[in-house]
């Protein structure tokens, strides 16, 4: 088959790795997608920076270009403009658009989503809530059938972090800030994750799925946590609580209510074992029951992890329309006789 064109813009920490990621397992990607993956460019700003491991042949510093150039388009420049324009720019030829982009969606899904339905393009964007944890497609698409109550989870892995360093190593809040940037977590502009603002955008997102409706994220009531201090930490733990920022979106008698606030949580609740930049997502449905999705809710790794399984499944439905060639079509891997295999386990 001819290979698919895949055109990144941005290169930051996610876009780093996704790029890695592409270049690296482009042979078994190319199995997976049904089609080779050909990384035909990245757009960034300055293309005479070095990026390490990225070819800098293929840096440009002309997106429109490169997206004109593309069948699938990987938008990981984070912002409204020039990522809108761009992203319409890409539906409006047809491509697919793989996206991460939260603050984007949270503003303006519904223009983008339009511009997808005109097209019959494919949107993707597993990566923009709770980095690694596959939250979008199961609420999207698995509990289509079924009628959602109430979302809650921890949807930013900053702000835990950040906690969870004050509770635990009696930190300021700043510094802890300082080290969630160095390793990759935090939001380009880290008031976006302290305010609440990365939480509001995702809350958005998930109330959007969930209830088949449309919250932008100046429908989420919002309250960061700048104020929290570690006597409150303290406290909180002393009483037999943690403090946690949580996202909440539920189906009330008058319609969908969206907020995003720190909140005491008892320390036997599985959100109280949420650590780190980890991510929790509670979903009950009035079918299923209740759902946990817990994992990586940050980092480049853990997100390009997203984008990658939102391109290959792009690529997969460009060329054949479904799911992609089942798995014993290209299963190379030998498997173990089961005896082996319990020996493994002890
Ligand atoms: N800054 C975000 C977070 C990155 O801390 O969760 C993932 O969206």
């Amino acid at each position: 088959r001819r290979p698919l064109r895949v055109a990144l813009l941005g290169c930051g920490v996610v876009g780093t790795e996704v790029a890695h990621g592409l270049l690296e397992n482009s042979a078994e990607l190319a199995a997976r997608a049904g089609a080779p993956l050909e990384v035909v460019g990245i757009a960034v700003r300055d293309a005479s920076r070095e990026r390490e491991g990225v070819p800098a042949a293929l840096l440009t510093e002309d997106a429109e270009a490169l997206v004109d150039a593309a069948d699938v388009v990987v938008e990981l420049m984070g912002g409204i403009e020039p990522a809108r324009t761009l992203i319409l720019r890409a539906l409006e030829r047809g491509a697919s658009v793989v996206t991460a982009n939260k603050q984007l969606l949270a503003e303006q899904g519904p223009v983008l989503f339009e511009a997808a339905d005109t097209a019959r393009a494919d949107l993707s964007f597993e990566a923009a809530v709770a980095g690694a944890i596959p939250i979008v497609r199961p609420v999207r698409e698995s509990l289509a059938g079924d009628q959602v109550q109430r979302v809650l989870g921890i949807v930013n892995g900053t702000t835990n972090y950040v906690l969870d360093e004050m509770t635990t190593q009696g930190l300021d809040l700043e510094d802890v800030v300082k080290r969630a940037q160095e390793l990759g977590y935090a939001e380009a502009d880290p008031t976006a994750d302290v305010d609440g603002y990365d939480a509001a955008a995702k809350a958005a997102i998930l109330a959007s799925l969930a209830f088949h409706t449309r919250v932008s994220i100046h429908q989420v009531a919002r309250e960061g946590i700048r104020h929290i201090t570690r006597d409150d930490v303290e406290w909180a733990r002393r009483t037999g609580y943690v403090l946690k920022l949580l996202a909440i979106a539920e189906r009330t008698d008058e319609g969908v209510a969206a907020r995003v606030h720190p909140a005491l949580v008892p320390t036997d609740h599985p959100l109280a074992a949420v650590r780190g930049a980890f991510n929790a997502v509670f979903v009950e449905a009035e079918g299923a029951g209740p759902l946990m999705f817990y994992g990586q809710g940050a980092g480049g790794r853990p997100t390009a992890s997203a984008v990658l399984g939102d391109v290959v499944s792009a690529a997969r439905d460009r060329l054949i329309g479904g799911k992609g060639p089942h798995e014993s079509a290209y299963a190379s891997l030998p498997v173990l006789a089961a005896d082996a295999a319990i020996t493994r386990y002890q």
